[in-house]
C-alpha cells in the first residue's frame, strides 16, 4: 500500500488502488464507477451544499421506490442508460426488430383474447384496428408465438395510472399468431403523454426543463420458443415529439403509418399494419 496522500489529482487512483485489492467481478465495475464520478466532481466543483442536496435527492429517490413504484428505474430511463443497456445487450442483425425499454406500467396479468378482440373496454377514442405478422428474418412466418400489448388511452394515461376512471385491463391483452403468422386487435389510437412528475425524479428533471414527452406508442411483449424475446414499441409516425422521446426509444424501425380506414370493411377510422421480425434465440454472451 502506498502512502500517498489523498489530493485532488490523485483522488480516482487511491480509491482504485484499494478496489483492486477486492474479489469478484464487482470492483471492475465499481473502479469505472469511481472514476467518472471523481471526473464529474473535479469538472462541476459542486460546494458541500450542492453535494448535500445530490445525497438528499438520492435518498427521496430511494424512500419513492417500492413495489409499485420505480424511481431508481425511471431515473436510469430518463438518462438513457435503460437504453444504453438495452442496446449492448440486444444488438439485432439488420431486418430485425429492436428492443425498448418496457417502462413501469406492464401487467404480466392481461387477459388471454381471440384474435380480432376489441381491447377498448370502455371505447372511448378513435378506433384503430392493427394488424400485424410476426416473422423470422427469412420472411417465414413465427406461428404460435405469444404476444402482449398494452397501451395509453387516448388521453396518454395507462389504466393502472386511472384505476378509478378506466375498467380493468382497458387497452391491454394477450394474442397468439396463427399458421401465417399473424394476429389482430381492434383498439383506440393512443395518445402522448409525459412522464409521471409527482416524484422526485420527474419534479427534478421538470424543474430544469428536460424534455419528458413520449409519443404516442404501442407496448409489445412477442415470446416463441427458440426466438430472441422482442420487448418493444411501435410509435405513431405522426407524432410532432417523435425526435424527443424521453426514454430515447424511437428507431426508424419502430415506427407505424396510422392511417386513415378507407373501406367499413375493416370498421376502424385508423388502422396500422406492422411486421415484427424475431432472431433465433442466440447463446448468452455472459452469465447473468
Ligand atoms: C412507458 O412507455 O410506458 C413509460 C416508460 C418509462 C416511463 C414512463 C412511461
Ligand atoms: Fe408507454
Amino acid at each position: 500500500m502506498t502512502t500517498t496522500s489523498f489530493t485532488e489529482a490523485d483522488s480516482a487512483a487511491l480509491v482504485i488502488e484499494r478496489l483492486a485489492q477486492c474479489v469478484g467481478p464487482l470492483p471492475a465495475f465499481l473502479a469505472a464507477l469511481v472514476r467518472h464520478v471523481h471526473q464529474a466532481v473535479r469538472e462541476t466543483r459542486p460546494t458541500q451544499a450542492d453535494w448535500r442536496r445530490a445525497i438528499e435527492f438520492l435518498t427521496e429517490v430511494g424512500h419513492a421506490s417500492d413495489d409499485k413504484r420505480q424511481e431508481w428505474v425511471l431515473l436510469s430511463d430518463l438518462l438513457g442508460v435503460s437504453a444504453l443497456v438495452e442496446e449492448i445487450n440486444t444488438r439485432r442483425p439488420k431486418g430485425a426488430t429492436p428492443n425498448t425499454v418496457r417502462g413501469p406500467f406492464y401487467r404480466a396479468d392481461a387477459p388471454r383474447l381471440a384474435s380480432g378482440a376489441d381491447i377498448s373496454l370502455d371505447g372511448i377514442g378513435e378506433p384503430l384496428v392493427v394488424s400485424a405478422r410476426v416473422t423470422d428474418l427469412d420472411g417465414q412466418p413465427v406461428a404460435g408465438a405469444t404476444v402482449e400489448t398494452w397501451q395509453a388511452n387516448a388521453q396518454g394515461f395507462y389504466e393502472n395510472q386511472q384505476p378509478d376512471l378506466q375498467p380493468e385491463f382497458n387497452l391491454r391483452g394477450v394474442f397468439t399468431t396463427d399458421a401465417g403468422g399473424g394476429f389482430s386487435y381492434r383498439t383506440v389510437r393512443p395518445g402522448g403523454y409525459a412522464v409521471p412528475c409527482d416524484g422526485p425524479v420527474g419534479r427534478m428533471l421538470h424543474a430544469i426543463g428536460y424534455p419528458l414527452r413520449r409519443p404516442a406508442h404501442l407496448h409489445f411483449i412477442i415470446t416463441a420458443p427458440g426466438f430472441e424475446t422482442i420487448s418493444t414499441h411501435v410509435y405513431d409516425g405522426q407524432d410532432p415529439h417523435l425526435a424527443e422521446d424521453a426514454l430515447f426509444g424511437v428507431k426508424q424501425e419502430l415506427v407505424g403509418t396510422f392511417r386513415p380506414d378507407d373501406g367499413a370493411a375493416k370498421g376502424g377510422r385508423w388502422s396500422l399494419d406492422f411486421t415484427f421480425v424475431m432472431v433465433r434465440a442466440r447463446k448468452e454472451r455472459k452469465p447473468a
